[in-house]
C-alpha cells in the first residue's frame, strides 16, 4: 500500500508554496507561542516540508537530485526564518516584560515603625516559663487589695513602720480599709485561702509604693512572688529554686547567698544576694577600682525570701504541723537593670519605644 510520502507533490511550485506558507506564518506569529504553533505546522516533525523530505527517496534519480535541492534551500530559508523571528519575538517579549515590571526605586516608601515588647513584659514572661516549666503555675490577685491580706494575714502589725501613709497608698474612703499592694505577698494569702495543697504559685505583678521617682526608685514597679507550701519543705528547698532562678536569670556562672534579715511573714527570712557580675567582688576594699554595679560591695541585693512563718499558715488555715513552705519575691525592674544593664528605671515606664527595641529579644 502506498504510505503518504508516495503522495506528497514534490514540484518546484509546490516546495516553493510550501516554503511560502511557513515563511508567512512565522512574519504572522506574534508571540513565542504563536511561533511555536506556526514552527509545529510548518517545520515540524509532520509538517508537509518534513513529509515532502521523506518522500524524495521514491523519486527516480534525476528528478530525486533537483527536488532534493530545491527541498534543502527551500528548508534552510524556513530554518532561517524561523530563528530570526524567535530573536526578533524574544527581544520584544523582553522589552515589553521589562516595562511592565518596572520599579521605580526612588518612589518614596511608607515605613511601618517596628515595635518591640516591653522589656518588663518579656522579662515577665520569662521569669513565668522558667516555673511553668517546672510544674508551677501562675497566680494573680488584684492591685487594689484589701489591707488585711496585704498586710495582717502577713503577719504584719497594725504598728508596723511600712502600714504608714509615707509608704503605702491607701484608696479612699478609708474606712474601706483597701490599699494599691505594696508587694505581691498578699497573693501568698490568697492562694493559702482558696487553692488546694500543695501550693507552687509564682505571681508577677505591679506593686505600688508611695516612693520617689528617680533611677532607682519608681512608685509603681512589678515584682514576682513564689510561694510553694508543701510536705517536708525546708530552707533547703528555698536555697535550690533560688539558685536555679538565679542560672537561667544570668547564667550558670551566678553565685547567690542568703543573708539573714526580717520579714514578719517568713521565719527565718533572708534577703538573697547575686555576686556582682561585674567585678565578681574583686572592687571589695580596693579603692583603686571602684565598681559601681555594686557599689563595692561584691554582692547585689535582688530580693527577699524565707521559710513561711507558721502563724501565716494558720492565718491562712493550713496546719503548720504537716505543711511547711518558702516563699521569695524580688524586683522585676531590679532584675532587668543587672541583666540587662538598663541603668536607669525612669526608662522603663516612660514607654519610649526605643528603649523597648534596644532591648528587644533580650529576655529568650
Ligand atoms: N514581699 C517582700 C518585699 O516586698 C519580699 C518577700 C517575699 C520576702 C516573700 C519574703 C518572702 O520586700
Amino acid at each position: 500500500m502506498p504510505g503518504p510520502e508516495s503522495q506528497a507533490d514534490l514540484s518546484p511550485e509546490s516546495i516553493d508554496s510550501l516554503a511560502s506558507a511557513a515563511l508567512a506564518a512565522f512574519a504572522g506569529a506574534g508571540s513565542s507561542a504563536e511561533l511555536k504553533e506556526a514552527r509545529l505546522a510548518h517545520s515540524g516533525d509532520r509538517s508537509p516540508l518534513a513529509l515532502a523530505n521523506r518522500a524524495i527517496g521514491t523519486l527516480p534519480g534525476p528528478q530525486r537530485k533537483e527536488a532534493g535541492q530545491l527541498l534543502g534551500s527551500a528548508r534552510a530559508r524556513v530554518a532561517t526564518a524561523l530563528t530570526a523571528r524567535e530573536v526578533e519575538i524574544n527581544t520584544e517579549e523582553l522589552v515589553s516584560r521589562l516595562v511592565a515590571e518596572r520599579i521605580d526605586v526612588t518612589l518614596p516608601v511608607e515605613l511601618t515603625p517596628e515595635g518591640a515588647q516591653h522589656p518588663i513584659t518579656a522579662l515577665i514572661e520569662k521569669l513565668s516559663d522558667i516555673f511553668t516549666a517546672m510544674g508551677w503555675q501562675i497566680a494573680e490577685g488584684p492591685e487594689v487589695e484589701a489591707e488585711w491580706l496585704n498586710f495582717d494575714a502577713l503577719n504584719i502589725g497594725a504598728d508596723h513602720p511600712a502600714r504608714t501613709t509615707s509608704d503605702t497608698l491607701f484608696v479612699e474612703p478609708l474606712e474601706n480599709h483597701l490599699v494599691l499592694r505594696t508587694h505581691t505577698s498578699p497573693v501568698q494569702a490568697r492562694s493559702m485561702l482558696t487553692r488546694d495543697l500543695p501550693i507552687y504559685i509564682v505571681c508577677p505583678g505591679k506593686v505600688y509604693r508611695a516612693d520617689e521617682f528617680d533611677a532607682t526608685h519608681v512608685p509603681v514597679f512589678h515584682q514576682i512572688e513564689g510561694l510553694c507550701i508543701d510536705k517536708g519543705i525546708s530552707l533547703a528547698h528555698l536555697k535550690g529554686t533560688l539558685d536555679h532562678l538565679a542560672k537561667t536569670m544570668f547564667g550558670e556562672g551566678i553565685e547567690t547567698r542568703m543573708r539573714p534579715h526580717y520579714f514578719p511573714f517568713t521565719e527565718p527570712s533572708a534577703e538573697v544576694d547575686l555576686k556582682c557580675f561585674v567585678c565578681h567582688g574583686e572592687s571589695v576594699g580596693n579603692p583603686d577600682a571602684p565598681c559601681r554595679t555594686c557599689k563595692s560591695q561584691g554582692w547585689i541585693e535582688w530580693g527577699g525570701c524565707g521559710v513561711v512563718n507558721p502563724r501565716v499558715l494558720t492565718a491562712c488555715g493550713i496546719d503548720p504541723e504537716i505543711y511547711s513552705g518558702f516563699a521569695f519575691g524580688m524586683g522585676i525592674e531590679r532584675t532587668l537593670m543587672f541583666r540587662n544593664n538598663a541603668a536607669d528605671m525612669r526608662d522603663m515606664v516612660e514607654g519610649d519605644v526605643r528603649f523597648s527595641r534596644s532591648l528587644k529579644g533580650m529576655a529568650r
